[in-house]
């Protein structure tokens, strides 16, 4: 499986990228989770980067593009099993530097999954989330939450944080940065005939169902 994930922030692409990885066996590949932990170990990309992520704008192109040529020819070389891209490509460039990536590589992709949730849904799911500071596990403390308040499922650490850009404000920015920057994508792999778009608001294991019958379609 190749795939993209596409959505405005809180549409869930990080919640199914990691479902899909789980059950299917393929890789998620996240810069925003790449980026997060350059932040956190402080390594000059990640100080570059989160000026950037603070203030809800997007890292330049030529960072990211950079980050996912090395991985998928990692992913290659390894003979993983595909690949679901969650958060990249993120701009019309990005998208076309892909194409150049994968052509390099022999690969092509299966679809692009739009993941469609309103605005206000999406405000309510990032005020709500926590992510384990210490493997990554995510949840919601109204709509996915751990079975034991405050402590991680995956790891048992009491760790569960609130992500710095998760704040109103900052939300409200990186939706605005999504409808003017991100969403041109949809057109672009439209006219390449492998946009597929889900209702991504209901029951996480619907919308799971969801993403595999439009990726078989
Ligand atoms: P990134 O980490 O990619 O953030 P994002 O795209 O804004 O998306 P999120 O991670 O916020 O949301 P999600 O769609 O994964 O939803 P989730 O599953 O967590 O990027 C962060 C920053 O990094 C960017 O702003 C930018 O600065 C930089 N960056 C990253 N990639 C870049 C790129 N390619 N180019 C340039 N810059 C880049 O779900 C959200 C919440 O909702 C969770 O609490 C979850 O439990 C809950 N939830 C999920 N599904 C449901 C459901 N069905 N019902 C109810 N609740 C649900």
């Amino acid at each position: 499986m190749r795939i993209i994930l596409v959505g405005p922030p809180g549409s869930g692409k990080g919640t199914q990228a990691k479902r899909l990885q789980q059950h299917e066996g393929v890789p998620q590949i996240s810069t925003g989770d790449i980026l997060r932990a350059a932040v956190k170990a402080q390594t000059p990309l990640g100080l570059e980067a989160k000026k950037y992520m603070d203030a809800g704008n997007l890292v330049p192109d030529d960072v990211v593009i950079g980050l996912v040529d090395q991985r998928l020819a990692e992913g290659k070389q390894k003979g993983e099993k595909g690949f679901i891209l969650d958060g990249f490509p993120r701009t019309v460039p990005q998208a076309e530097a892909l194409d150049a990536i994968l052509d390099k590589l022999e690969l092509s992709l299966d679809a692009v999954v739009e993941l469609q949730v309103p605005a206000d849904e999406v405000v309510r799911r990032l005020s709500g989330r926590r992510t384990c500071n210490n493997c990554g596990a995510m949840y919601h403390i109204e709509f996915n939450a751990p079975k034991k308040e405050g402590v991680c499922d995956s790891c048992g650490s009491d760790q569960l944080i609130q992500r710095d850009d998760d704040k109103e404000e900052t939300v409200r920015n990186r939706l605005r940065v999504y409808a003017e920057q991100t969403a041109p994508l949809l057109e672009y792999y439209s006219r390449a005939g492998v946009l597929k778009s889900v209702d991504g608001t209901g029951g996480i294991d619907d919308i799971y169902q969801s993403i595999l019958s439009a990726v078989e379609k």
